[in-house]
């Protein structure tokens, strides 16, 4: 499937927005002098350093780097995905997308389709919480939760419900026309009989809305009373559900104030559940599939560290290794996994029953780092003894580290696996009482850390600003200035630094007299100067407005005047190896002169 939203519409859509009404629905903004401000969205504070622009359409942190354009905070904020962000985006402006169909594409995307199937996922969760409270057989589901511990509030939180026994409940209740069955059944809520017709696929079970995260409801799961089986039951793939990508729960954690830098990732919806209600409110659950790519891949786009919890029998290090495996190439920048295994036959559910949150949150804080695991869990896959099983473990660890992101964690771990030799393999297994391991894993826990601080120091903090730099800096900021711009040498840009950012800049302004700091950045969404850009739009330049012409000029006269000693250069070089052509040497002339005048 392939469609395609066309560039034009964006403009257009970020021109009619206003960021300040966008952001203010989320967070309460209060105007200060041009800008507003807030306590920051993205991170804990007391003092407000988050700050938006009406005039740039753009916000941004001065405490944590957050920045970006009105697209860009719905992504971050609402954690939705960047077509969905401009659907949610048009909705509020009441536009249609326009969508391009793009290629060979045969499945036409039916948005009106997935919005019913949408509102009806929303109805059916609606009703089976109803069912909860007003059934006569309540009394059944609300006897088994309270004896799996769980308290009305923490039920209401996750919006559990009750199918009651029968066979056509929903079909009864929202399926009154052909035209509704049909989306109930795209739903999965209902099943098709083979003699026709349709039957409630849950009957008789306690149900575990599944939302995505916007927190619409996508899927259920649904649990027996008894022992009968099978134990859970799920919805099917669905146009709005695919089961390997959504965690239940994710939801739930990006609800809390301020969201939880950690999450630990367990196995069942009832340790998710009874985790809460013990306070420990960051755990999701993978829905009966293996933690997938796409799993980590959502998980670190809202936390930098992600603690995974299995059991700590040989299956469940298996799939602790594979976990490891697939999050390699997802670490860097901070970003890290470590991992907790549970005593023989417990789950989160049972453990934090017995043990009680203080002692599961101290689990959570002794979780392995991922490279004690790595180089524990191949210690105990080769013979460690043997010469040959030392090479065997070189030999398995490299493809594993090869996938990691070059970066000052990855070159630890490239020098502990260089440093094996018989006599230290032992060391790197990690052993409470081992000083070496405890020594080691403080060493990686203090790369992982440096790692993000030099991520967060990074974020909008420009070490100098060369001419160029305020030129573009300065344009991204305020496009207007695009007026005061001097006739520019565009062949001889791309010889000086930052040139190949300024020819395309000054096209598209050009192209887009109306545009505004967001409508520039979203053009460069995807780009590799997409970083550096956000960093100029956050620049502080501190100049006031009656300067900024001024400024501006005179940035741009020295980057005229370096493209022109650059091109005297080149001139002179290629005079000591070659002859000038008579107009290269009209060229130098004047540059030489000009050069002179300066
Ligand atoms: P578990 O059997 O560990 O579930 O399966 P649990 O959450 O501990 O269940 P309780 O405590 O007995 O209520 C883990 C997950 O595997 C999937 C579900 O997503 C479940 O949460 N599963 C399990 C199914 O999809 N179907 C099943 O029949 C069993
Ligand atoms: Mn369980």
């Amino acid at each position: 499937m392939s469609k395609h939203i066309p560039r034009a519409f964006i403009d257009d859509l970020l021109a009619r927005s206003d960021i300040v009404d966008l952001i203010n629905g989320y967070v309460s903004l209060r105007k200060t002098g041009k800008n507003f401000s807030a306590c920051c969205p993205f991170h804990e504070e007391k003092t407000p350093s988050f700050s938006v622009s009406p005039d740039k359409q753009f916000y941004y942190c001065f405490g944590c780097g957050a920045k970006g354009n009105a697209i860009s905070f719905l992504m971050d904020y609402a954690q939705l995905e960047f077509v969905e962000a401009v659907q949610e985006l048009s909705h509020r402006q009441g536009l249609d997308i326009p969508y391009e169909q793009q290629g060979d594409d045969t499945e036409r995307v039916d948005t009106s389709r997935r919005q019913a199937i949408l509102d009806v996922l929303g109805q059916a969760a609606q009703f089976y919480q109803q069912q909860l409270r007003q059934h006569p057989e309540k009394q059944q589901a609300i006897a088994y939760l309270k004896q799996r511990g769980l308290s009305g509030d923490i039920a209401a939180d996750f919006g559990l419900g009750f199918a009651p026994s029968g066979w056509d409940h929903l079909l009864q209740q929202f399926g009154q026309t052909a035209a509704q069955q049909q989306i109930l059944l795209e739903a999965g809520l209902l099943i098709e009989k083979e003699q026709g017709g349709f039957y409630d696929r849950f009957r008789h079970r306690i149900m575990f809305p599944i939302q995505d995260r916007r927190g619409q409801v996508v899927a259920f799961g649904g649990r027996v009373l008894d022992d009968s089986k099978p134990k859970y039951l799920n919805s099917p793939e669905t146009p709005v559900f695919h089961k390997g990508q959504e965690l239940y729960g994710l939801y739930a954690t990006r609800q809390q104030r301020p969201a939880p830098d950690t999450l630990l990732v367990v196995e069942g919806y009832m340790d998710v559940v009874a985790l809460a209600q013990f306070d420990v409110r960051n755990a999701v659950a993978t829905l009966g599939t293996a933690t997938s790519t796409e799993h980590l891949k959502r998980l670190f786009r809202v936390v930098d560290q992600v603690v995974f919890c299995f059991d700590g029998d040989e299956a469940g290090r298996k799939a602790a290794w594979r976990a490891l495996d697939i999050s390699m190439p997802l670490l860097g920048e901070g970003r890290e996994a470590r991992f907790m295994f549970l005593p023989d036959g417990e789950d989160p559910d049972t453990l934090v029953r017995q043990e009680g949150a203080k002692a599961f949150q101290q689990r959570i804080q002794q979780a392995q780092p991922l490279a004690a695991f790595l180089f524990q869990y191949l210690a105990e896959h080769v013979d460690s003894d043997s010469l040959t099983g030392q090479m065997q473990l070189l030999e398995q660890a490299k493809p594993v580290l090869d996938k990691m992101p070059e970066g000052p964690a990855k070159q630890l771990l490239r020098d502990r696996l260089g440093a094996i030799d018989m006599k230290n393999l032992t060391q790197l297994v990690p052993n409470d009482s081992d000083q070496t391991a405890q020594q080691s894993q403080h060493l990686w826990q203090a790369r992982v850390q440096g790692e993000r601080e030099q991520k967060q120091a990074f974020r909008g903090h420009l070490s100098s600003m060369s001419p160029m730099r305020t030129v573009i800096g300065l344009l991204i900021q305020h496009p207007i200035l695009i007026e005061h711009l001097p006739e520019l040498a565009q062949a001889t840009l791309h010889d000086i630094a930052g040139g190949q950012i300024l020819g395309p800049l000054v096209d598209f302004i050009r192209q887009h007299p109306h545009c505004n700091t967001g409508m520039i950045l979203e053009h460069w969404r995807d780009d590799q100067y997409s970083g550096a850009l956000h960093k100029l739009a956050a620049w502080e330049h501190h100049l006031p407005d009656d300067g900024l012409v001024a400024e501006f000029c005179d940035a741009m006269r020295r980057v005229n005047q370096d493209i022109q000693e650059q091109r005297l250069e080149m001139l002179l070089q290629k005079s000591r190896l070659d002859h000038l052509s008579r107009q290269e040497k009209e060229e130098f002339t004047t540059l030489m002169q000009q050069r002179v005048r300066h």
